[in-house]
């Protein structure tokens, strides 16, 4: 297997390794290439549901499948794999989350305490054009931040709201405030360091109904806006055009990610699997 850099910020793509057959070398060597790049690439994999829950649960125990929009459990014995999709099943509602729409800039269910450490995704399905699915890298963002920014986020921690996912779809069950202070959410350092390796990264989870601990709302409102648009700025991010076949995984730690819009008459099912975090961020 070969390791090639994505993007000098964020990701790598793994090249000659079949997912189904890895040994315990090669898997060492994922994990350092994991814990270096923030993002993974596989293309060309033939994956079962097992093949793919056995690959992520390599990483570490695995999270519950989220409770989907449509309220339903995505995958029958399957309760680890979450379906990102906007194809309607035979009642005419959605078979997964996220629909045909942008999925804005954010990292999973950093409304949680402890929120997973990793996503993996994989394509089933692809739209012929659009749908494709960027990461930031945060650890290259954080370096690249000027000093009067760091010195302003130094100790600080956001609110990271769990009201909406990503497509802008309310979560069931949560009722809406238009307030950040008031939203349902956690709170989490601004600047976390990776668990393993110890570097510093921007962790700021998503941009709707953030706020800044301990700032007036018009503060909180502005220093997020000059860090969001930091993060995203196109040297610290990287886009990946989907096949069939494809697995890219993301750490949650270390990267933003979004999703272009595609035509909404196309079929895109993606399989995610997520895995647990082994503590709440922590403060760099
Ligand atoms: C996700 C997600 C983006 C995509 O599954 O967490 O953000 O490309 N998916 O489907
Ligand atoms: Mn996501």
């Amino acid at each position: 297997m070969e390791v090639r850099k994505l993007n000098p910020a964020v990701g790598a793509e793994i090249v000659d390794l079949d997912i189904n057959n890895i040994t315990e070398a090669e898997f060492g060597c994922l994990v350092e290439a994991w814990d270096s790049h923030g993002g993974l690439l596989f293309r060309d994999q033939r994956l079962s549901n097992d093949a793919l829950v056995d690959f992520a649960a390599r990483f570490g125990e695995l999270e519950a499948a989220p409770v989907m929009e449509n309220g339903r459990t995505p995958v029958p014995g399957y309760p680890e794999i979450y379906v990102v999709s906007n194809v309607l099943g035979t009642d005419g509602k959605p078979i997964g989350s996220l629909g045909a729409g942008e999925a804005v800039w954010h990292t999973d269910m950093s409304y949680l305490e402890t929120p997973p450490d990793a996503s993996m995704l994989y394509a089933l399905e692809v739209p012929p054009t659009g749908g494709d699915t960027w990461l930031a890298g945060m650890s290259a963002a954080y370096e690249g931040l000027p000093d009067q920014l760091k010195v302003e986020i130094r100790g600080k921690r956001i609110k990271h709201d769990g009201t909406f996912n990503s497509g802008g779809f309310k979560r069931a069950g949560v009722e809406v405030r238009e307030d950040p202070r008031e939203s349902i959410g956690a709170y989490h350092p601004i600047v976390c360091a990776h668990p393993r390796t110890g570097q510093p990264a921007l962790y700021l989870g998503r941009r709707r109904l953030a706020y800044v601990e301990g700032l007036e709302l018009a503060a909180s409102e502005a220093l997020l806006d000059q860090l969001w648009a930091h993060a995203t700025k196109p040297e610290y991010v990287f886009s990946h055009s989907w096949r069939v076949g494809d697995l890219l995984m993301w750490d949650n730690r270390a990267t933003l990610h979004r999703r272009d819009p595609f035509d909404a008459d196309a079929r895109r099912i993606m399989h995610r699997t997520q895995i647990k975090g082994a503590t709440a961020p922590l403060a760099a």
